[in-house]
């Protein structure tokens, strides 16, 4: 078991009334962009569940064991989270910029959208917004609180809230710090608290395990190599007619409409949809089939960047996943001892980064051949799309029941039940004992210095088979 020697900072801020903004309103369909649903990490919470555009604060409690029948009781719920939606990155702030000046200066057509963009859409995005959360990701936090409430009203409870038995943890990014505010606010609203304490523990190593993994960092992060297959496909013949349908519409020369371009135009759609709600000009350069083209490079980037694609991404999350499992262990054993375990809730915020080398290492997402350059016409049937894993505050929730028969683990991913692959029972909520049985492996090794340290040495690969494809 590794211990974790974290760096951590416990910060108290009061609470005030006025923080809050809880509406209740709800969103209607229309003014949905076609192409909404492949954004990737760049996606709404609410393509992936859509009934939350009816009403945001709803929940499907049959999803859970009932607690009568089957004589069990959720006793414990680690929930993994990542930020709510933000702003787009300086990087692609700069490229927006550039594509804007480009269409406004040497776009023409007869078209309405065109003259949409140019008379009346602003650039509006500016360095200093690099990557903060926007009101929408707040709010993406406060009804996620809202509703883990109404699915496990005794342990996110005003009772816990108060005896500290809820733990806060987060990566120390703004945009992770405020969504762990957001989301206590949104359990102060739904208790009716006025005067409480926020408070969190920023834990860089835990929560930006990949930053902290010189094995990784050398091996994937700074490796152009390592990506070789998002470059190719970037430079490929699917990419060439997005290009080509791109610069046609606009009436420029096709060299000047780069890939970056192209994905700059994509992410214009995205984020002001993500942000603002609004369905802009932008999306009318893009039909469904681009959008899987630009969907689909996206992916391979996360693939070969955080998921399947090299052992030592998934490996780096050795530390989280000990994190986890530790925690259910001590709830194991407090069960056994018939006491009160000592956290009833952990809530954990971190960056899609976070989410997807863990989900990895838990072996979930893998198809059956990689996505490659070459191949993106046998991938529309993967397992691994981005967009539908971790749109703006993915979770990843793992709760642990008290049964009649022992301790059962369920696995929520965005609130819908995910099944452990590879196990023999046939139940959606396996024994913990089962659980254990499935990562037995992971659990006596998995040491996060030993793997950091050494990266994807070749005989690494070998040992680990299963996971580098
Ligand atoms: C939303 O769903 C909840 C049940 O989870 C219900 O209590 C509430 O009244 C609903 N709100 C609206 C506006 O329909
Ligand atoms: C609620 O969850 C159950 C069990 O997974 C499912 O059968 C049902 O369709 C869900 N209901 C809604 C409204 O999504
Ligand atoms: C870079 O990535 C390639 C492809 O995965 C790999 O063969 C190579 O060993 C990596 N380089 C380093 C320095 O780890
Ligand atoms: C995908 O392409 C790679 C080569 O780039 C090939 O090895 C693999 O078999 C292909 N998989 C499928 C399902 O086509």
């Amino acid at each position: 078991m590794t211990s974790i020697i974290s760096k951590q900072s416990l910060i108290l801020t009061t609470f005030s009334l006025a923080l809050t903004r809880l509406s209740y309103c709800s969103v209607t369909y229309s003014n949905i962009p076609s192409i909404a649903n492949y954004f990737g990490t760049k996606g709404r919470y609410e393509e992936v569940n859509p009934y939350l555009l009816n009403n945001i604060t709803l929940v499907n409690k049959s999803l859970l064991i009932p607690t009568s029948s089957e004589g069990c009781k959720p006793v414990h719920v680690t929930a993994i989270i990542r930020h709510g939606t933000r702003y787009p990155t300086v990087k692609n702030i700069k490229r927006m910029q550039r594509l804007y000046d480009l269409v406004i200066n040497e776009a023409s057509n007869d078209e309405t959208w065109l003259e949409e963009i140019k008379s009346s859409w602003k650039m509006w995005y500016t360095d200093d917004m690099d990557g903060k959360l926007v009101e929408k990701g707040r709010d993406d936090h406060r009804y996620l609180a809202v509703r883990l409430s109404k699915l496990f009203p005794s342990l996110l409870s005003e009772a816990n809230l108060r005896n500290h038995r809820i733990r806060f943890q987060t990566s120390s990014k703004h945009r992770c710090v405020d969504s762990i505010e957001a989301f206590q606010q949104g359990l102060h609203k739904h208790w009716g608290l006025e005067e409480v304490w926020y408070r969190h523990e920023v834990n860089d190593e835990l929560m930006r395990f990949f930053e902290h993994c010189r094995g990784f960092v050398e091996a994937v992060e700074n490796n152009k190599t390592a990506l070789a297959e998002v470059k190719k496909f970037k430079e490929g013949p699917e990419m060439g007619d997005v290009r080509r349908k791109m610069a046609q519409q606009l009436n420029v020369p096709y060299e000047r409409v780069t890939p970056d371009m192209v994905e700059a135009a994509f992410f214009l759609c995205a984020y002001e949809f993500a942000i603002k709600s609004l369905h802009t000009p932008w999306c009318h350069l893009f039909d469904l089939n681009d959008a899987k083209v630009l969907e689909y490079k996206n992916d391979l980037k996360q693939f070969w960047k955080r998921g399947h694609g090299h052992s030592i991404n998934s490996r780096s999350s050795c530390v989280l996943f000990h994190d986890l499992f530790n925690r259910l262990e001590l709830a194991v054993q407090h069960l056994r001892l018939g006491q009160e375990l000592p956290e009833a809730v952990t809530v954990q915020v971190g960056h899609g980064e976070t989410l997807l080398p863990l989900l990895s290492l838990l072996g979930l997402y893998k198809d059956p051949a990689p996505p490659t350059a070459d191949n993106y016409s046998q991938q529309h049937g993967r397992s691994f799309r981005t967009s539908e894993i971790v749109p703006y505050a993915a979770n990843m929730l793992f709760i642990l029941y008290d049964c009649r028969d022992g301790p059962r683990v369920q696995f929520l991913l965005n609130e819908t039940p995910v099944r452990f692959p590879g196990l023999t029972s046939e139940t959606e909520v396996p024994l913990y004992s089962e659980v254990r049985q499935k990562y037995r492996e992971l659990l006596e090794g998995c040491d996060a210095q030993k793997e950091c340290e050494f990266g994807i040495r070749p005989q690494h690969r070998g040992h680990h088979g299963n996971t580098e494809l």
